[in-house]
């Protein structure tokens, strides 16, 4: 259903051609139904998820280790200078990561979120890099930070393809570029950012969940949540930062991703 202003004489033709009422009972009737129609219509969830998200699954969050990430220093596998330094270590870290996919699964938490598409417009943007949220079965899905099944080529962002096994050294995209992984990495752009801005702006409901609030933009995202009548923030530690001390209407679950998401469908679907 779209929605648009209507001035008084377009209300009329539209009450007119909708259900061809002439006389005011009818009239009235009809405005009635056109209300609870309009009423009726999903409201908008925006779901902002990061690592903590997946954690119940077996992938290991980043903070949580020391700000390493799988033994890493995060700027040796996630930054345009660590891949100068050493190609073939960064491109082994994410064969890694992209083999883990095949050993993990989506948890309940992200079941939990899928199913809200029964009741509610649901929009995920995520910061991770996994693909647990598709496997459960979210249909609307923005990946913030690139993700493990995309790669691309250094010379041109826009050739990317998708990709499941391992890149090695000298495999080549069609431009010549050598393939990387289709992460953003630290200092990156973060392209995704315009298209997930709008959606925030939109949400009745918003759910932050698994995050440490500390990566920007992903972190500030919160700041546009201009409509939101209920902010909810899932995670075991929850952390705070500038937007998030500003967000109106916020309810902090100190939980793990199933437990917290089962809570809040509870209270959303109830
Ligand atoms: N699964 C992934 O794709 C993955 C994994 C690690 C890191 N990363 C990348 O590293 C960056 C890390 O930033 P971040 O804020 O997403 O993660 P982060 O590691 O900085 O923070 C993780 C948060 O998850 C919370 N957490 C731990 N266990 C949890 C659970 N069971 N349920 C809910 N929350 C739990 C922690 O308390 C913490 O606040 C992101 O940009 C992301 O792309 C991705």
């Amino acid at each position: 259903m779209t929605f648009r202003l209507l001035n008084i004489n377009e209300l009329e033709s539209t009450i007119l051609s909708t259900c061809g009422a002439k006389t005011v009972l009818k009239k009235i009737t009809c405005s009635i139904s056109l209300i609870v129609s309009l009423s009726m219509a999903k409201q908008k969830i925006v779901v902002l998820s990061g690592a903590g998200m997946s954690a119940e699954s077996g992938i290991k969050t980043f903070r949580d280790a020391d700000g390493l990430w799988e033994g890493h220093d995060v700027m040796e596998v996630a930054s345009p200078e660590g891949w100068a330094r050493n190609k073939e270590l960064v491109l082994d870290f994410y064969n890694q990561r992209r083999a883990q996919l095949k050993e993990v699964k989506p948890n309940p938490g992200h079941f939990t979120i899928a199913k809200l598409e029964e009741h509610y417009d649901v929009m995920v943007i995520t910061q991770n890099v996994d693909d647990l949220h598709e496997r459960a079965g979210s249909n609307n899905i923005i990946h913030l930070h690139g993700e493990l099944r995309s790669i691309r080529s250094v010379k041109n962002p826009t050739i990317k393809q998708y990709h499941e096994g391992d890149i090695k050294l000298g495999d080549f995209a069609p431009d010549g570029g050598q393939w990387r992984p289709d992460i953003v990495w630290f200092g990156e752009a973060v392209p995704e950012l315009e298209r997930s801005i709008p959606h925030v702006m939109e949400a009745d409901i918003i759910i932050i969940i698994g995050t440490s609030l500390q990566v920007y933009p992903a972190a500030g995202l919160i700041q546009y949540a201009y409509k939101a009548k209920q902010v909810y923030y899932i995670d075991p530690k929850p952390k705070s930062n500038y937007e998030l001390d500003r967000t109106a209407n916020l309810k902090v679950i100190e939980a793990g991703a199933v437990e917290g998401m089962s809570l809040v469908y509870d209270e959303l679907v109830s």
